[in-house]
């Protein structure tokens, strides 16, 4: 039998390093908890960056995969399938969209719709070819491609990966002038998080929304945002949009879409926008498969059914309030909403690695981002007695891990 230290070797080994993750070797998970090879429970506080808000290896979107997988999995868009239909009927009710397109990664969603506005803006705006501008946030993260690091302000997602796709403005996210400003008559759309993820859970001022919404139909540019991370009910709403009260023209899905258990994207659009394409100008091989279709089904049916969003708002709302209750030191700043929370560490708590590894020890599993911030994003089916674990182990590393060793009040 291979051991973790064994595994994590082999890893190092013949493994690129794009990725620096905490030594525990999981083997299994089941609802908010996964086990190590040696047989070690872990509280999951990051759900896979929310692609499993339904709660590890759910029976029901097994049983869907399972009985799927019997009968048909791949067929390309050549032919048609009877799973992609239902899938579109069933998301559309669910969110009040016109029109789909599916595909597997988050940030194939992105170029998705990046390369459907600047289309609907040449063919329905009327901006000159080539001219079309998307306007972008400073700190946003919507994934790793070329053209999407290229409009990225993050020095570490784009040095040396130029030369970059133009065609992007960025504005500070949170500024409603800023964008008014940046708009010009080329600009086909503004791409933006409802709240910033990956920058560290960042919510923006209220009312910012409503202004991006009234600024974006007077301008006639398409509002395109992002809830790869904040949709399906990880901030306690369906969609994070519903939190201002705006609705987006292409809202963008991914990850929880099909519970964790298969890579599944989806750009929602009103008519107009995806309206432009034509077959041939766009696809994937893998984009709608049965598959994929049947496990979103039912990764969608118990999200709603099972109350995951309710109780994301519920047990979102105790967690943050009891965080707030810690009376630590090193906290700088507690921010979220639903289960999408992040505690910022004050600048000499000695960077936010050490707590993750430290929580790792007592039986929490989540993950820095950037230096000095955790964030928690359970699975949406934690119970309060959950929660309770997760704040005792974080109360105990807050207490215990204080900088140079001395104990934080
Ligand atoms: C807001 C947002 N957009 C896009 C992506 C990219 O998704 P994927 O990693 O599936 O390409 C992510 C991933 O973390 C994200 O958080």
């Amino acid at each position: 039998m291979r051991t973790a230290s064994d595994l994590i070797d082999l890893e190092r080994q013949f493994g690129a390093r794009n990725y620096h993750p905490l030594d525990v070797v999981l083997t299994r998970g089941e609802g908010v908890w996964v086990w190590d090879v040696d047989g070690e429970r872990y509280l999951d506080c990051l759900s896979a960056y929310s692609a499993v808000n339904q709660g590890h290896c759910h029976p029901k979107i097994r049983e869907a995969l399972i009985e799927q997988s019997q009968r048909l999995t791949l067929t390309s868009r050549a032919f048609r399938n009877d799973q992609l239909p239902l899938f579109y009927e069933e998301i559309c009710a669910l969110t009040n969209s016109h029109k789909v397109l599916p595909m597997n990664s988050g940030a194939e969603a992105v170029e998705t719709a990046i390369k459907a506005v600047r289309k609907w803006a040449y063919e329905v705006k009327g901006v000159p070819q080539d001219r079309a501008e998307v306007i972008v946030c400073a700190n946003a993260f919507h994934g790793r491609t070329i053209t999407i690091v290229g409009s990225s302000t993050d020095p570490l997602a784009r040095t040396s990966f130029g030369p970059f796709t133009p065609g992007f403005q960025v504005v500070p996210f949170g500024n409603a002038d800023a964008l008014a400003e940046a708009i010009t008559p080329n600009t086909a759309a503004f791409l933006v998080e409802p709240i910033q993820g990956e920058a560290g859970v960042i919510l923006p001022p209220p009312g910012y929304f409503k202004r991006v919404r009234e600024l974006c139909t007077r301008h006639n540019v398409v509002l395109v945002l992002d809830e790869i991370q904040t949709g399906l009910g990880r901030t306690g709403k369906l969609l994070a949009e519903e939190h201002d009260g705006i609705e987006a023209d292409v809202t963008l899905i991914g990850k929880a879409l099909a519970g964790g258990f298969y890579p599944m994207s989806a750009v929602l659009s009103n008519l107009e926008v995806l309206g432009v394409l034509k077959p041939g100008e766009h696809g994937s091989t893998f984009g709608g498969n049965p598959l994929a279709c049947a496990i979103a089904r039912a990764s969608l049916r118990v999200l709603t059914e099972e109350r995951m969003i309710d109780n994301a708002a519920e047990q979102g709302a105790y967690f943050l309030s009891e965080l707030q209750k810690l009376r630590s030191n090193v906290v700088q700043e507690l921010r979220g909403r639903g289960l999408m929370i992040a505690l910022q560490l004050v600048p000499d708590a000695g960077g936010a690695r050490r707590y993750s590894e430290a929580l790792k020890n007592a039986g929490l599993l989540c993950k820095e981002t950037h230096t000095d911030t955790l964030r928690f994003a359970p699975p949406l089916v934690i119970t309060r007695d959950q929660v309770d674990y997760a704040l005792e182990a974080i109360s105990t590393v807050l207490r215990t891990l204080a900088p140079h060793g001395e104990r934080a009040g």
